[in-house]
């Protein structure tokens, strides 16, 4: 039977701004995106049956529809019902890496994996914007994750504008593993707190998302400059998730006290917080400081780098 591995990298945030309220009861939001070589392996295997299963063995993991893997097959069925009809459906594994509910969209960049490999084993030879809008119904992070690298992301996450691909800079990613955040609650904390700042019509909404493009993030991004980078990241939903949080902020602030380290910031809606470091080794450094000030078992650390591209095939 026809099988794929893809390998599936995981985003941080290195700026995301919510700017206001859409119809359809999100935000608008103005981000840019950044791809990580911290990945996890999706295998997907025709197999010759009906059936779309998923295995996993990290029992976190959930295998049934609630993983949005699962959802991303059950898109493909429904949207290709005779290459289903003729081909079966699909055996999905999931070798996970990536720390799960830490705002690193580990399920989404899964569930773009998903979608790229029954494009292949299909045959269906479908356009990375046909996979990006088949990936927007799934959820506002899996459009990015389909070609990664570097991106401006506005509307509700969904709309792309690819940047020069950043790499050879490097980070340290923490995470303690019993944390989680819930995003709808990061976003609707939000709203109650700083929704009267929230810009109102539709023109200035469209200016503010379009400023995004000169903003200094962007500017940082193309002198390829760390440091400057580090210095312009931003991400509102701090503003809710530290406050209630202490465990994050103390990450964040244990991160910051160390030399070499050019700025640190939650990624997404938490709880995983990043260290863009000067060089490999000081990220291997203040890792290993990390772990000697906070011991807790719990927190799982990592180095990781910037990387250009999104899901790709691995090499055989
Ligand atoms: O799109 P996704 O399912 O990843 O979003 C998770 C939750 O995050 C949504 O249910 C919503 O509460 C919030 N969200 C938002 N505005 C966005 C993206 C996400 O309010 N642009």
């Amino acid at each position: 039977m026809k099988h794929y591995s893809l390998i599936a990298p995981a985003k941080i945030n290195l700026y995301l701004e919510i700017i206001g309220d859409r119809p359809d009861g999100y935000h608008e939001l103005a981000m840019v995106m950044q791809s990580i070589d911290l990945a996890d392996q999706i295998d997907i295997a025709s197999n010759g049956s009906p059936i779309i299963r998923i295995g996993c063995e990290n029992p976190d993991v959930p295998t049934d529809n609630t993983n949005l893997a699962y959802r991303a097959a059950e898109l493909m069925v429904k949207n290709f019902p005779e290459a289903y009809a003729k081909i079966g459906g699909v055996d999905i594994t999931i070798h996970k890496r990536i720390p799960i509910s830490a705002g690193l969209a580990g399920g989404s960049t899964n569930a773009a994996a998903v979608l790229v490999g029954i494009d292949l084993l299909w045959n269906l030879g479908l356009t990375q914007s046909e996979i990006e809008e088949l990936g927007s119904q799934l959820g506002s992070d899996v459009p990015f994750c389909v070609a990664g690298g570097t991106a401006i992301a506005t509307g509700r996450g969904e709309q792309l504008s690819a940047l020069l691909g950043l790499n050879n800079i490097y980070i340290v990613l923490g995470k303690y593993r019993s944390l989680s955040v819930s995003t709808p609650w990061a976003y609707k904390t939000y709203r109650q707190q700083f929704g009267d700042t929230y810009i109102k019509d539709k023109d200035s909404l469209a200016v503010r998302a379009a400023a995004v493009h000169s903003a200094p993030m962007v500017q940082a991004i193309l002198h390829k400059n760390a440091a400057e980078i580090s210095q312009k990241l931003h991400n509102d939903l701090e503003k809710v998730v530290l406050p209630e949080y202490s465990l994050v902020l103390q990450l964040r602030e244990t991160f910051a006290s160390f030399e070499g380290v050019l700025g640190t910031m939650m990624s997404g809606s938490g709880p995983s917080v990043f260290a863009i470091c000067d060089s490999v080794e000081r990220a291997n450094q203040v890792k290993d400081g990390v772990r000697k000030i906070i011991p807790d078992e719990d927190l799982d650390l990592f180095v990781a780098q910037m990387i250009s591209h999104g899901i790709h095939v691995k090499p055989m």
